[in-house]
């Protein structure tokens, strides 16, 4: 079982993630970071407990951190998320959940310093940098730093070049980019190249239902908002579910494949946020990101709906056949 810190501001598609980590035997969760971002930090502290409430985990700890980017001002996602974070279900407060006096970041420092545990970034990388800032070897100490974020031939999703997740917040982006180049470090970069191949369609959400009507209706709950955004935005039918796809990384790396390259993240002008990726190699800098450019999409979806519904690999090849056919 690897350790895994789960640092996110959930957010639909955080949820589908937690709960694709917490149906996994192959990681422990050992806790859950906020930071503010599609949700305002209290906002996405109420809904890990919610996540984890209704996957029976509520023994796992929840820690606030950031509640505002670096430098720039704060921009909720709520417009894509719903007013309440989680595609307006609007599902009860967890009663009896105060956030802890420990921080996000204190909860990092004291757990990182042990080398077997690592980070699942799944929002703006704001708590990352902080930690950077108070104790830099216990970020050095990460075992693999995942990152949902950056696109690199994909077009953005909040300008037409940059990723939400490093457009909130630039500045702690670059900062955990440039301190892993300059100890000669990776990131594994999951990108809007590799996430928007992983659509939610109302037929795959459909069967979820019919095989598993407590959990498909979970899903629906809070998707449903989500599917009305991309298609207004979009004109996609469904959703496209990125944060799992880190997870799903994390748990069996030969899902995603891309290239290794020195990568910068744009900090002001039009390009705000945008991830530049080296990947022609014009700076002669070795690489600090392991930058993701292929999806093996039924091995996600297997990995997913299996686990997420509990169901056996060859019943869930039968039942979802326009993803395996
Ligand atoms: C990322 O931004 C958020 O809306 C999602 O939760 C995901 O982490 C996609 O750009
Ligand atoms: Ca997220």
């Amino acid at each position: 079982m690897k350790k895994i810190i789960i640092d996110c501001d959930p957010g639909i598609d955080d949820s589908l993630a937690i709960m694709l980590a917490l149906n996994s035997p192959e990681v422990q969760v050992v806790g859950i970071t906020i930071v503010a971002g599609n949700s305002p930090a209290e906002m996405g502290f109420g809904n890990a407990k919610k996540v984890l409430d209704f996957m029976g985990r509520l023994d796992i700890p929840v820690y606030v951190g950031a509640d505002k980017p670096r430098k720039r001002e704060y921009v909720n996602a709520l417009d894509t998320h719903g007013e309440d974070g989680l595609g307006e279900s609007f599902f009860p407060d967890v009663p009896g959940q105060e956030i802890p006096s420990e921080t996000a970041i204190e909860f990092m420092r004291r757990t990182l310093k042990s080398g077997d545990v690592s980070v699942v970034a799944l929002g703006p990388l704001t708590n990352l940098a902080e930690l950077i800032d108070t104790d830099l070897s216990a970020f050095l100490s990460i075992e693999r730093l995942v990152s949902m974020g950056g696109n690199f031939r994909s077009h953005g999703n909040c300008s037409p070049v940059a990723e939400y997740n490093y457009w909130e917040d630039p500045d702690s982006a670059k900062v955990v980019y440039d301190t892993l180049f300059e100890h000669g470090k990776k990131i594994e970069m999951v990108g809007l190249d590799v996430t928007r191949e992983i659509v939610l369609t109302p037929q795959i959400l459909d069967d979820m239902k019919q095989v598993n009507p407590v959990v498909g209706d979970f899903v629906e709950k809070i998707t449903d908002f989500y599917f009305k955004f991309h298609w207004e935005w979009e004109h996609i039918r469904g959703c496209v579910i990125n944060d799992p796809l880190a997870v799903a990384q994390f748990i069996d790396p030969s899902i995603l494949q891309g290239i290794e390259a020195f990568t910068e993240v744009e900090t002001g002008g039009i390009s705000l946020g945008q991830t530049v990726v080296d990947s022609m190699g014009f700076y002669r800098k070795e690489s600090n990101a392991l930058v993701f450019t292929k999806v093996n999409k039924k091995a996600f979806w297997e990995m997913f709906l299996t686990r997420l519904l509990g169901m056996e690999a060859s019943d869930c090849k039968v039942r979802f056949k326009e993803i395996f056919e």
